[in-house]
């Protein structure tokens, strides 16, 4: 076969595999999933396609229970439904032994549609309704409260039904090596936390038994963890002396970063990402600085993008190519940044699907979006690539199947690969009819 003409490029020599940036990244074809060619993927179900691995979200959930059981002796792991609440991506996390993490009636009702039982259900927000924590209370779910009013409110709902229920308080700190998510809870260094746990107990209507934190999200220096565990453990120290409050739990929240690379980081998230364990220990380091070997409350995890994360990736194909002012080669393909609200903060990997060939130089992959902040991946080397051929975009578990916005194109079909290779569709793609299902026109147009 005659060798395809490939243009001339001038790119900068660099020496050595490592600099300020970390390891160079090679140029690797992702042509499989879980053992299954992209392409038949693509044949059976069109582009642009996500696809989830059940093998890896089952790992990662273990990986995170087993570093969890060597050093925290009661603890229970709740699944973060807006981090990705497909069904089917919640259910393997629910065989898994995953509860529920819900910020909205609207996550509670997905999570007792998939059979959880009110329990396993946390329930957390900033602005739950009358209605919705009828609905928790009735089904047994924990409620987690973020201010004044709403204690207001679950008082109120309390009472009308005429139940005294097991209630926890969303706890905030500033002194933490992360930005601070203070407009969450009650704060612990000024004292809001503590009189607003006083103020339960006086009133008696609700029982706290439970002290909640969730310090971020994609916090990157664990120590964030052990000073969190320690502050909120001494608070529960500190009711359990004075007004005689049974902390059984303390809800670490989620935050933990995925492998997932920061825009405005330099080394990839491969490698400056600490591991499972790592937060783990930090967890335990703070409650053992608290408790010391008296007996630790049970703790909650309510983990989300580092479990799910690596376990999604999106397939696109090539639509064309040109060449910007400024030299950069750009690749339009057919998803964009409507599919993929993460491309907003990570620099996501992008892999080609088929073998490649020539020079790999400075490449933009922009979407297929009428806007100009349609960028999916911006300045990365990359070969050239024609039109029809197809991209894997990496890491894309997390955040998106739910902040995914409908603009200008349908959604596409998500996949799971299971276990055997076997795979299903298990959100079909839109049409102009799951669009315009929900519109009225008024009788008088
Ligand atoms: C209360 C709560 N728990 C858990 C999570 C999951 O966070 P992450 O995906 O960073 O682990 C969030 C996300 O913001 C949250 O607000």
């Amino acid at each position: 076969m005659k060798p395809r003409y490939e243009r001339p490029v001038i790119v900068r020599h660099q020496v050595g595999s490592i600099s300020k940036f970390g390891s160079r990244p090679s140029i690797r074809v992702y042509d499989k999933f879980e053992g299954v060619p992209i392409a038949d993927l693509v044949s059976a179900y069109g582009s642009p396609l996500i696809l989830f691995s059940e093998r890896l979200l089952r790992e990662r959930m273990r990986e995170l229970r087993d570093q969890m059981a060597t050093r925290i002796p009661r603890f229970t792991i709740g699944w973060s439904y807006k981090t990705n609440y497909l069904g089917a991506v919640c259910r393997v996390l629910h065989q898994e032994g995953a509860w529920a993490e819900v910020v909205s009636g609207l996550e509670m009702q997905m999570a007792l549609r998939l059979g959880m039982p009110g329990h396993q259900i946390l329930f957390n927000g900033p602005a739950k309704t009358d209605a919705e924590l009828e609905m928790a209370f009735t089904k047994g779910a924990h409620v987690q409260m973020d201010h004044m009013d709403e204690v207001a409110l679950v008082e109120k709902v309390a009472e009308r039904m005429g139940i005294r229920p097991k209630v926890g308080i969303r706890v905030n700190m500033t002194e933490l090596p992360t930005q601070s998510w203070d407009r969450f809870g009650f704060n612990l260094e000024n004292g809001s936390a503590l009189e607003a746990a006083r103020r339960i107990v006086r009133r008696g209507v609700l029982e706290i038994d439970t002290l909640h934190i969730h310090v971020g999200t994609f916090v990157q220096d664990a120590d964030a963890y052990r000073l969190a565990a320690k502050g909120i453990a001494n608070l529960a120290k500190q009711l359990r002396d004075e007004s005689n409050v049974s902390i059984d739990t303390i809800d670490m929240g989620g935050g933990f970063a995925s492998r997932n690379t920061l825009q405005s980081q330099y080394l990839p998230g491969e490698q400056a990402t600490p591991s499972f364990s790592q937060y783990v220990e930090k967890i335990a380091a703070g409650l053992d600085e608290a408790y010391g070997g008296a007996e630790w409350p049970r703790i909650v995890l309510e983990t989300g993008r580092a479990i799910v994360d690596d376990s999604g990736i999106l397939v696109a194909s090539v639509v064309g190519n040109k060449r910007l002012t400024d030299g950069r080669r750009a690749v339009i393909i057919d998803a964009g940044v409507n599919l993929l609200p993460t491309a907003w903060w990570y620099r996501h990997d992008v892999f080609p699907a088929q073998d490649v060939h020539g020079t790999a130089e400075p490449t933009v992959f922009v979407g297929p979006l009428c806007m100009n902040i349609d960028v999916v991946r911006d300045r990365i080397l990359f070969p050239a690539l024609k039109a029809g051929d197809r991209v894997v975009v990496g890491r894309i578990g997390a955040y998106n199947v739910t902040q995914w916005m409908q603009f200008i194109t349908a959604r596409p079909n998500v996949v799971m690969v299971g276990l055997d290779g076997n795979h299903a569709i298990i959100r079909r793609a839109e049409t102009v009819e799951t669009l315009v299902q929900q519109e009225e026109m008024p009788a008088w147009l």
